[in-house]
C-alpha cells in the first residue's frame, strides 16, 4: 500500500529564518511558573471519587487472607476491587510480556494487591491502611548476579529470548581480533537502579459517560494510553479519549498506560462516576518504574597504534519479577555502535529478581553503558599516552557499524569529530591538560572527557492540523506531549516560520485523542524530529492558500510574497513600494472565513544512519580527606542537526547534564538485601541534584551539521545530554586522584574506599 507520506514532495532545507532559530522563550512559560497550568492530577471532575492501591509489605509473598471489613467502615468507602476480578488482566511491556494489574502472588516490595475507592483522598487513604493482609512468606532474590548463575534470567534488549538464554549481538570474530591485539583490557562496571522523579506523579482522572470514558493522565502519549487502556477495557479506541495536554515530567516512565489508568477508569465505570488515582511520592519508589541496575564486564582489544581490534562486552541487568521491561536495560547498543570495530559481541541478561520492574528512563541503556564504555576508552588511551579526544576520532567509524549504513551526514564528517573538536576548544582541553593541581594540596583538579551517540531521527507517523481564524490568529493541533523540552514552543515557531502568524497568536492544542492526529508517544528523543516537519507541512499547506489570496490583494505573483508578523507583505520592487495585507483580513476576507492545512511526516531517507552525538568534557575538584568531589566545569556540546529553538536546546542540555551529574553522585535506590524492602524511597534519602549541584562553569553549545532527511532538518536531543555526564566525571575524578571508580554513584565513601584499599590482615 502506498502510504500518503511517500507522496509528500521535498521542502526546501531553511535556509535564512526569522522565527525558526531564534531563541524563543517558552509559550507556556508564565503559565507554568504562575500556577496557572492545569496538569492532570489537578483535574477535580463533580462527585468525583478517589482510588488508591494496597501494597505489599513483603518482598515476596503468598497472600493467605484479605479482610477487607476494617476499610468499609471507614466513612465514604465506596468499593473494594480484589485481585480475583482482575484476574488475568495485566499491562504488557514492547515485547508483549505482561505485569499483573492486581496479584495475589506479590513478587516485590509494594506491588499492587488491591485497590479501595471512597470519596475522598483521605478515606481511601484511611481505608486502604485499614485493609488487613495476611502474608506467607516466599523467598526473595536481589541480587542480579546470583539470578544469572541460576539460570533465572532472560534475554535483555530487543529481542525476546526463553528463560535462560542471553541476547546476544555479534558481527565478527571476537577471537580473531583480540588475537591481533597488542593488549587488552578488561574490567566490570557497576551502575546503580535509580527512579526518574518527575514532579508530577503517575496519575490518572477517569469519567465514565454515555457510554465512554475520558481520561485525564499524566502522560508522554495519549495515543498509546488509549490503545492499550482500550484493551484491558475491552472497548473500541472510539470510546476511549485521552487528555495529557501537560505533564509534570516523565523521562520515559510515563509511555504507557499504568496500573493507575485502568484502575481509575474501571471504577469510574463500576461506580458510574470521575475516579481519580494519583500516586504518592512514596508509591512512586515502589511502583514499577526506574532504571535497572547493571553490571557490565567490558573487554577491548587495542594494537599498539590505538586501533581497537575486539570488542565484548557481558551486560547483566536486574528486570523485576516478570520478564516484563527486559527491554530496558539494553546496554549493549553503545559498545557496538560508538567506535569502529570489525569485531564484536555482547550478550545481554536481564535477570529476575524480586525487584520492582524497570522501564524506560532517559537513554535507556546507554546512559549506564557509556559508564562503562567512555571509562575503558580513557583507561586505554591514558595506557597508550593517547590523547582521549585523539584516541576517540582516531576510532570513529566511516559508517554506522551497526547497520553498515552511511550517517545522514556531509561526506567525511561525524557528528562525534566535530562535537569533540569543538567541546575541546570551549573547554580548553590542550592547555588544562597541562595544569596539574600542587602536590601539596588536599583537593586535586582533574579533567575529563565522554562521548555519546544516540538515535534521534524521529519518523512517521505524526498528522498535524493547523487553522488561521478570521482574526488572523491560529490554533495548530498536535498529537504529541509536551514532556518538559518546549516542543509546543518549537512546533508554534515553525508554525508561524512559513505563515507569518505571529508567535503570540498561535494557540498550541496538544495531546487530546479527540482533537489532535495521531502520534507516537513523546519518547525516545524523537517529539520535534517526528511531528516538527509536519508542522511544516500544514504550514506550507496553509501558506500555499493565503498566498493564493494575497496575489490578488497585493498585485503580485504569489511567489514574491513574504509572510512575516501578522502580514502578507509585497515587497519594494521597481517602480512599486512595499504593499502589504494583515492575515486577519486575508482570511477575515476570504470565502470560507478559515484556512485550514495538514501536514503529515514525511518518511525517512533510506539507507541512513540518523545518529545524534555529543560530547561532554568536565573539571572536578576531589578532596582526597573527605572523598567529597566537587563538579567545577561542564562543557556539553551536541549534533542534533538544526536547531529550532536556541533556548530549548540549551535546557535540555542543562537539564540532561544535571540529571547526568545525579546518577553520577548521588542517586541510588536502595534495597535491604536481606528483606528486599526498599530503604530510601522518598527524596529526603533518595539525592536527586538541585541547582546547587550544578557546576558553576557550566557551558553548552550546538554543531548544525546539516541534514536534510526530513523537512526540518533536525534530530532529537532529550537524552543525548544524561548519557556521558557519569563517565566524563569518573574520568576527571581518575585524572585528579590516579584511582578508577567503577561503581556508580561515585559517593564520598567509594572515592575513599578506592584511595585508602584497606590492606590484608596482618
Ligand atoms: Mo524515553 S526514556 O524514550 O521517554
Amino acid at each position: 500500500m502506498k502510504k500518503r507520506s511517500d507522496a509528500a514532495p521535498k521542502l526546501q532545507p531553511y535556509a535564512v529564518t526569522t522565527v525558526v532559530g531564534k531563541p524563543t522563550p517558552r509559550i507556556d512559560a508564565y503559565d507554568k511558573v504562575t500556577g496557572r497550568t492545569v496538569y492532570p492530577t489537578d483535574i477535580r471532575l463533580p462527585n468525583m471519587a478517589h482510588a488508591r492501591f494496597v501494597r505489599s509489605s513483603r518482598t515476596h509473598a503468598r497472600i493467605v487472607s484479605v479482610d477487607v471489613t476494617p476499610a468499609e467502615a471507614v466513612p465514604g468507602f465506596l468499593a473494594v476491587v480484589l485481585p480475583a476480578e482482575l484476574a488475568g488482566c495485566s499491562l504488557k511491556d514492547v515485547l508483549g510480556r505482561g505485569l499483573p494489574i492486581l496479584t495475589e502472588e506479590p513478587k516485590y516490595f509494594g506491588e499492587e494487591i488491591l485497590a479501595v475507592c471512597a470519596e475522598t483522598e483521605d478515606a481511601a487513604r484511611e481505608a486502604a491502611r485499614r485493609v488487613r493482609v495476611e502474608y506467607e512468606d516466599l523467598p526473595h532474590a536481589m541480587d542480579p548476579e546470583q539470578q544469572v548463575a541460576a539460570g533465572q534470567f532472560t534475554g535483555g534488549g530487543w529481542t525476546r529470548t526463553e528463560i535462560g538464554k542471553p541476547a546476544v549481538y555479534q558481527r565478527g570474530d571476537v577471537r580473531k581480533g583480540f588475537a591481533q591485539a597488542a593488549r587488552i583490557f578488561e574490567r566490570t562496571y557497576r551502575t546503580a537502579p535509580t527512579v526518574h522523579c518527575s514532579i508530577e506523579p503517575h496519575a490518572a482522572v477517569a469519567s465514565w459517560e454515555d457510554g465512554r470514558w475520558t481520561v485525564w493522565e499524566s502522560t508522554q502519549g495519549v495515543f498509546a494510553v488509549r490503545e492499550e487502556l482500550a484493551k484491558l477495557l475491552d472497548a473500541p479506541v472510539r470510546h476511549v479519549r485521552v487528555i495529557g495536554t501537560h505533564v509534570g515530567g516523565g523521562f520515559g516512565s510515563k509511555v504507557a498506560a499504568g496500573k493507575y489508568t485502568f484502575v481509575a477508569s474501571y471504577l469510574s465505570k463500576k461506580l458510574n462516576r470521575p475516579v481519580r488515582c494519583v500516586q504518592d511520592r512514596t508509591e512512586e519508589f515502589v511502583s514499577p518504574y526506574g532504571r535497572p541496575p547493571s553490571i557490565q564486564t567490558l573487554k577491548i582489544g587495542v594494537r599498539s597504534d590505538g586501533k581497537i581490534t575486539a570488542i565484548e562486552q557481558k551486560g547483566v541487568h536486574a528486570v523485576g519479577p516478570y520478564e516484563f521491561g527486559s527491554e530496558w536495560g539494553n546496554a549493549e547498543d553503545m559498545p557496538a555502535e560508538t567506535y569502529a570495530c570489525e569485531h564484536v559481541r555482547t550478550e545481554t541478561y536481564a535477570a529476575l529478581t524480586n525487584r520492582p520492574p524497570p522501564c524506560a528512563m532517559r537513554a535507556p541503556g546507554h546512559a549506564q553503558a557509556a559508564f562503562a564504555l567512555e571509562q575503558m576508552i580513557d583507561e586505554i588511551a591514558a595506557e597508550l599516552r593517547i590523547d582521549p579526544v585523539k584516541f576517540r576520532i582516531k576510532n570513529l567509524p566511516s559508517r554506522d557499524p551497526v547497520s553498515g549504513l552511511p550517517y545522514a551526514a556531509p561526506a567525511g564528517v561525524h557528528g562525534l569529530a566535530e562535537c569533540l573538536k569543538k567541546g575541546a576548544e570551549m573547554f580548553q582541553w590542550s592547555k588544562k591538560q597541562n595544569e596539574k593541581s600542587p602536590v601539596e594540596s588536599p583537593v586535586k583538579r582533574g579533567i575529563g572527557v565522554a562521548a555519546t551517540v544516540w538515535t534521534g531521527g524521529g519518523s512517521p507517523p505524526a498528522s498535524v492540523v493547523l487553522r488561521i481564524h478570521p482574526d488572523g490568529a491560529a490554533d495548530l493541533y498536535v498529537g504529541a506531549a509536551d514532556i518538559g523540552t518546549g516542543t509546543r514552543t518549537a512546533f508554534a515557531q515553525i508554525a508561524s516560520e512559513e505563515t507569518g502568524v505571529r508567535m503570540e497568536d498561535i494557540r498550541v492544542i496538544n495531546a487530546d485523542t479527540q482533537l489532535t492526529s495521531y502520534t507516537q508517544p513523546s519518547y525516545g528523543s524523537l517529539t520535534l524530529a517526528s511531528t516538527g516537519p509536519a508542522v511544516r507541512r500544514a504550514a506550507v499547506a496553509v501558506r500555499d492558500q493565503l498566498a493564493a489570496i494575497a496575489a490578488e490583494v497585493l498585485e503580485t505573483p504569489e511567489a514574491q510574497i513574504v509572510f512575516s508578523n501578522g502580514l502578507a507583505i509585497r515587497p519594494a520592487a521597481r517602480k512599486k513600494p512595499e504593499k502589504s495585507v494583515s492575515l486577519a483580513e486575508l482570511v477575515g476576507g476570504s470565502p470560507s472565513r478559515e484556512i485550514v492545512g495538514n501536514g503529515e511526516r514525511e518518511r525517512n531517507p533510506d539507507a541512513k544512519a540518523l545518529k545524534a552525538h555529543g560530547v561532554q568534557f568536565v573539571s572536578v575538584e576531589v578532596d582526597v580527606r573527605t572523598g567529597v568531589i566537587r563538579l567545577a566545569e561542564l562543557v556539553a556540546v551536541n549534533d542534533s542537526g538544526k536547531v529550532i529553538n536556541p533556548l530549548g536546546f540549551k535546557s535540555q542540555q542543562f537539564g540532561g547534564a544535571t540529571m547526568g551529574l545525579g546518577m553520577a553522585l548521588f542517586e541510588e535506590r536502595v534495597f535491604d538485601q536481606d528483606t528486599g524492602k526498599p530503604l530510601n524511597a522518598n527524596l529526603s534519602d533518595y539525592k536527586v541534584p538541585t541547582i546547587m549541584d550544578q557546576p558553576e562553569a557550566f557551558q553548552v553549545a550546538s554543531i548544525e551539521i546539516p541534514y536534510d532527511g526530513n523537512a526540518i532538518g533536525a534530530k532529537g536531543l532529550g537524552e543525548p545530554p544524561i548519557i556521558p555526564t557519569a563517565a566524563a566525571i569518573a574520568n576527571a575524578v581518575f585524572d585528579a586522584t590516579g584511582v578508577r571508580i567503577d561503581r556508580l554513584p561515585l559517593t564520598p565513601k567509594r572515592i575513599l574506599d578506592a584511595l585508602y584499599p584497606v590492606k590484608a590482615g596482618p
